[in-house]
């Protein structure tokens, strides 16, 4: 019995070692036999099965960024004042406004073009806690402005499904946008909560099933638009289920087309350029607001970027009132540190509100700012601007006057 055993155990593993090799010579045999069979048939249900784990693990991936972020806004909305019927709106728990639990969101859009104030607009608007920033949706267009159809039709849907969070369905550009976003990060990255996700989780950032369920997850939700004017986005305001606040944001031509004089995007593309495409805009989006002012009074508004500037803790209040939101701690602490002349001394990377609509004063030459003067007449007179006759006037005159939308 003692010796048995390692004998046994001998041949058995002798018996093993055979079996082995005929598996293998058996194995060779059928595998060069059958490799193509085994390569059409075998290796899709192979990757398909690796693919389909991929996919398990994007799809937890998503899931888990999803209920932290949700977690992270009810915390951060814990404390917040809701309007409970103030401002007419009728809001009083988070939930009335999470689109993923049936809600509306509060939605704001401000409608301007480029170089006109509406990053510091915009920034004031998301300093608010909860807010998803849908910043420059229609980006993809290209340096152009959007009129009417056939474009504006495509540039409303893709604003709406926005707005809905439906990024999965961006008209007939499906994914442009986010394909855009890719190659071109400032798509995303001043939407502060979804970059802050996009930083840690680089492969989910642009997958339209995840910035979808992101977004539905925000009680607020604003939006910047550069490139459509006021007569095509009238379609927003028309309907009434999407609860749109919308801002025309105006601003002198002339410290608009100086700023963009700073951009290499800008030059050669006229709509961005060109003073008097510039200005015939801002006759056409004037006559446009005295309609929609009477139309729409308690969800349209029209502000300067200059008057904004100058007394911001006045009109970020108005606004906010205008919104039906509550004037939060965050927004106070966004224009005390961004407003204010002795911030952060000379190296501050906060700019000068007060002073950056007004750079244009000393930059252009009396010249520019002549030709500018010249085709922009109207636009000035409606929207209140006043003409500097000579280069000394220019430097120390006070370029505003009001404005009358009830004309
Ligand atoms: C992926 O997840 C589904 C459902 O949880 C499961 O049925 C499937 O087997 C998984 N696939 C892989 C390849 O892990
Ligand atoms: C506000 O909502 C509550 C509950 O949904 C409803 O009973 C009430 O009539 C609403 N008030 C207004 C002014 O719409
Ligand atoms: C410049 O314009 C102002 C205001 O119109 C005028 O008072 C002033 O005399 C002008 N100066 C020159 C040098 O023409």
């Amino acid at each position: 019995m003692i010796s048995t055993g390692p004998r046994m155990s001998k041949r058995l593993s002798f018996y093993g070692l055979v079996g082995l090799a005929s598996l293998c010579i058996f194995f060779l045999a059928f595998n060069q036999r059958y490799s193509s069979y085994l390569e059409h048939r075998l290796q899709p249900v192979i990757s398909a099965y690796f693919r389909g784990s991929i996919e398990n693990v994007t799809l937890t991936e998503i899931q888990e960024v999803v209920d932290q972020q949700r977690k992270a806004i009810e915390r951060e909305m814990e404390d917040y004042k809701y309007p409970n019927g103030r401002y007419g709106v009728n809001v009083s728990k988070l939930e009335d406004l999470v689109l993923e639990k049936g809600g509306r969101p509060m939605r704001s859009v401000i409608l301007t073009s480029w170089r006109s104030g509406s990053t510091f607009f915009g920034d004031v608007i998301n300093a608010h806690p909860a807010n998803f920033y849908h910043y420059e949706p229609l980006l993809d267009f290209g340096i152009v402005q959007i009129r009417g159809p056939p474009l504006a039709d495509e540039a409303l849907r893709n604003l709406e499904a926005l707005l809905k969070c439906d990024f999965s369905n961006l008209g007939r550009f499906s994914n442009r946008y986010l394909d855009y976003g890719k190659t071109h990060p400032w798509v995303f990255n001043h939407n502060t909560h979804l970059w802050k996700q996009c930083q840690i989780h680089k492969k989910i950032c642009w997958d339209p099933r995840f910035v979808s369920k992101f977004c539905k997850l925000f009680p607020f939700q604003s939006m910047k638009v550069v490139r459509l004017r006021l007569r095509a986005a009238e379609k927003l305001l028309e309907q009434e289920d999407l609860g749109i606040r919308l801002v025309l944001l105006i601003r002198d031509p002339r410290g608009i087309l100086q700023s963009r004089k700073h951009r290499e995007w800008c030059p050669t593309k006229p709509d961005c350029s060109d003073p008097a495409l510039v200005c015939a805009d801002m006759v056409s989006d004037f006559s446009a607001a005295v309609r929609l002012i009477k139309k729409y009074p308690r969800t349209f508004r029209v502000i300067r970027y200059e008057d904004l500037s100058v007394d911001p803790y006045r009109h970020v209040r108005e606004l906010y009132n205008f919104y039906g939101l509550d004037f939060h701690v965050n927004v106070k602490k966004f224009l005390d540190t961004h407003t204010k002349n002795d911030v952060g001394g000379v190296s501050s990377t906060f700019r000068n509100s007060k002073v950056a609509p007004f750079h244009w004063r000393t930059d252009l030459d009396f010249e520019e700012v002549d030709e500018i003067q010249r085709v922009c007449a109207a636009a000035m007179r409606l929207w209140g601007y006043v003409m500097a006759s000579n280069s000394s006037h220019q430097k120390d005159f006070d370029p505003l006057t009001d404005y009358q939308l009830q004309l």
